[in-house]
């Protein structure tokens, strides 16, 4: 890991400290965006690491902090379930956040992945994702997309071995993912790339490992891809980073 590399990563001492760094990292990025073009357009990630993160926002300072008229609350990932579903990333959002905060309904975008239509989602969200945001280079441009982190090193739905991993033209892609049984929709690699700043989020010791193996040595897991891009931000608490090397 050379010097630029090691910038890009930030280590916290524990998960409430490594929210609110992350809080107010949203707080400046917005502040810049809002001012500069009107809107941040905001893509959160889902799992249960955001959680804590969601609270902090929907908290004191960040409650009024945040001009949340301008703010655009976009999904990078979804499961293929119902909005009401334990398992949608959506739902998580809303109950964590979104409905905390005084953010009109308009400025929310979620996938609507149901397992029948999953083509058609993929292409309504493109439609929403294109009316909305700048297009560079023939692709969405987001201002900040939060990232997760999985033990397998799959961030988004862009999990090892799937087809998600292949995808150059399309901006969201339904994947399969034969270990979960299930499908999910996701950004593709184009859109995550072509975004203003990317940040992963990456909490507890149960993620020390695939730390390890991302910043030990140049590897094929689906985060690698955007591991070391110019964009890129790492935001780990101390357990997260044990498995950083040296
Ligand atoms: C999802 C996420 C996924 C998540 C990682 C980490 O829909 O599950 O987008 O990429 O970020 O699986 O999840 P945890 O934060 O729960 O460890």
């Amino acid at each position: 890991m050379n010097e630029q590399q090691h910038k890009s990563i930030t280590v916290f001492d524990s998960n409430p400290a490594l929210c609110q760094g992350c809080a107010e990292l949203i707080r400046q990025q917005a502040e810049a965006a809002i001012a500069g073009r009107k809107a941040f357009h905001l893509a959160l990630s889902g799992g249960s690491t955001p959680k804590a993160l969601h609270k902090v926002l929907a908290d004191s300072p960040f409650r009024e902090q945040l001009d949340w008229s301008r703010i655009h609350i976009w999904f990078g990932d979804e499961r293929s379930v119902p909005h009401d579903h334990p398992d949608s990333n959506y739902l998580m959002a809303k109950q964590t956040l979104l409905e905390h905060v005084d953010i009109p309904a308009a400025n929310i975008h979620p996938m609507a992945p149901l397992p029948d239509r999953m083509p058609q989602a993929a292409e309504d969200y493109q439609q929403t994702l294109a009316r909305q945001l700048e297009i560079h280079h023939g692709f969405p441009v987001f201002d900040l997309v939060l990232l997760g982190l999985g033990p397998d090193g799959h961030t988004a739905s862009l999990f090892p071995g799937t087809t998600a991993l292949t995808e150059t033209s399309a901006w969201v892609t339904p994947v399969y993912v034969d270990k979960l049984s299930s499908w999910r929709l996701t950004l593709t690699y184009p859109v995550l790339e072509n975004a203003r700043q990317l940040v992963f989020l990456v909490s507890g010791k149960d993620k020390a490992p695939v730390i390890n193996q991302l910043f030990s040595a140049s590897t094929d897991l689906p985060a690698a891809r955007l591991q070391y891009r110019d964009n890129t931000r790492w935001l780990l608490d101390e357990a997260a980073a044990q498995g950083l090397p040296g």
